[in-house]
């Protein structure tokens, strides 16, 4: 196998099989939509974990893209404090981007203080709802040519800002050439992902699907932006979507790397995101988890008891067809995305359904599929739920939550 990134051997690791475009929620009367084989691989020159084969980025990132960053309070908040601890000292001369920008969580903030801002996004409805809110922003993937663009357009960026997106940019060469000719001297570029760590340490393998292209770790992140004059100098682990980091990048040779930054790539050598066997032994607990979903929830509906899903998120199109799990064993999905609602889940065909909805046929079994949300939805549906209902853990492991 060929490393997309540096054309190098990689190791095959996982083979989930064949699967639907992980947000492609589909209308009853639609076409079964488009597959693809969702492989795994890790390079041993370059260290990027990465899905070796994906659907076209417009399959993915469309008009109708189903994922809206206001969705969650916690997510809102969490971008607030992002801004706030890194937004420029002066906002006279200080534009800052987005890239990925989605609905506007971040840039608002950015445009409250009044800071120059853009940002851009691929998904035209997303971009749509951000300047409904007054946000500058395009509808445009982030290339070279186009940092190229907006640098003669509205100058150099103090910040690069993205979250959750640049796994999402299947050619890193052009990515980071893009941030050397937009980044300002002393700019920073910053974005965070989920990370490579927590997954292999939870073994949610749920954060591989299309969108994700590669899975970042510390050390394969200095490789691929050092290449381009780019260095990282700080490292800061997040709590959100299960497990993320936040990479800092600048000029070489501009800033002092941190002591946690080196610190963390030490830890990562130790937990072993530099070898190849730590990705095979991941492989092997991918199918026990597999095994053991498949066991718990077929003994489950053979005892004639009903299963949902709570919240349809991109990550549970990868748990629900490589497992086999379709609408013979759950019944529904209960998600607050409206544009979600009414809709199949891709390839499993399961209904998704509001949450009103949902509280007139409440099941016995609620599989807690958008886990990364736990806390924030355990706070509001603790007080509100029946007792009867019993939730089901799936990441970081299976298990029928004692109550
Ligand atoms: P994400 O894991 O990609 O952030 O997606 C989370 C999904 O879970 C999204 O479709 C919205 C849904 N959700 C709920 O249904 N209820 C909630 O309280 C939260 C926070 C999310």
């Amino acid at each position: 196998m060929q490393c997309r990134h540096c054309n190098n051997t990689a190791v095959i690791v996982n083979d989930f099989g064949s699967m639907p475009v992980a947000n492609a929620f589909r209308n009853e009367s639609d076409e079964d939509s488009f597959r693809y084989n969702l492989t795994t691989s890790f390079c041993d020159s370059c260290k990027l974990f990465q899905i070796n084969d994906n659907p076209e980025v417009t399959q993915m990132f469309h008009n109708s893209y189903p994922f809206f960053t206001s969705t969650s309070k916690v997510m809102v908040n969490h971008f607030s404090e992002f801004f706030q601890e890194f937004k420029p000292d002066s906002s006279t001369d200080s534009f800052i981007v987005e890239i990925g920008s989605n609905d506007g969580s971040l840039l608002a903030q950015a445009k409250n203080d009044g800071f120059h801002h853009l940002g851009v996004d691929p998904s035209g409805n997303v971009v749509e709802r951000a300047k409904n809110r007054g946000i500058n922003a395009i509808c445009e993937f982030f290339t070279e040519k186009l940092a190229k663009d907006i640098k003669t357009e509205h100058g150099m960026a103090k910040r690069i800002f993205a979250a959750n997106v640049i796994c999402h940019i299947p050619d890193l060469h052009d990515l980071a050439r893009g941030i050397k000719e937009l980044l300002a001297t002393d700019g920073l570029f910053v974005f965070e992902e989920p990370y490579l760590g927590s997954m292999l340490e939870k073994v949610s393998y749920d954060q591989i699907y299309d969108e994700h292209i590669y899975i970042f770790s510390g050390i394969s992140v200095q490789s691929v932006f050092a290449e381009y004059g780019l260095q990282l100098i700080d490292l800061q682990e997040q709590s959100t979507h299960g497990g993320s980091m936040r990479y800092v990048i600048a000029h070489e040779g501009f800033y002092t790397p941190s002591g946690e930054m080196l610190n963390i790539l030490d830890r990562e050598k130790e937990q072993g995101l530099n070898k190849i066997e730590t990705y095979l032994e991941f492989a092997n607990k991918c199918e026990k988890r597999k095994s053991e979903l498949s066991e718990l929830l077929s003994g489950l509906a053979k005892n004639g008891k009903r299963i949902a899903g709570y919240g349809a998120t991109s990550k549970s199109t990868t748990i629900l067809n490589y497992c086999n799990i379709g609408n013979d064993i759950i019944e529904y999905f209960c998600d607050t995305t409206p544009e979600k609602q009414g809709k199949l889940t891709p390839g499993s065909h399961i209904p998704v359904i509001s949450r009103a909805d949902a509280q007139e046929r409440l099941p016995d079994y609620f599989i807690l599929f958008a886990w990364n949300h736990a806390e924030e939805i355990m706070r509001f549906e603790s007080e509100s739920m029946p007792s009867n209902v019993a939730w089901i853990s799936i990441i970081p492991k299976i298990e029928i939550v004692p109550r």
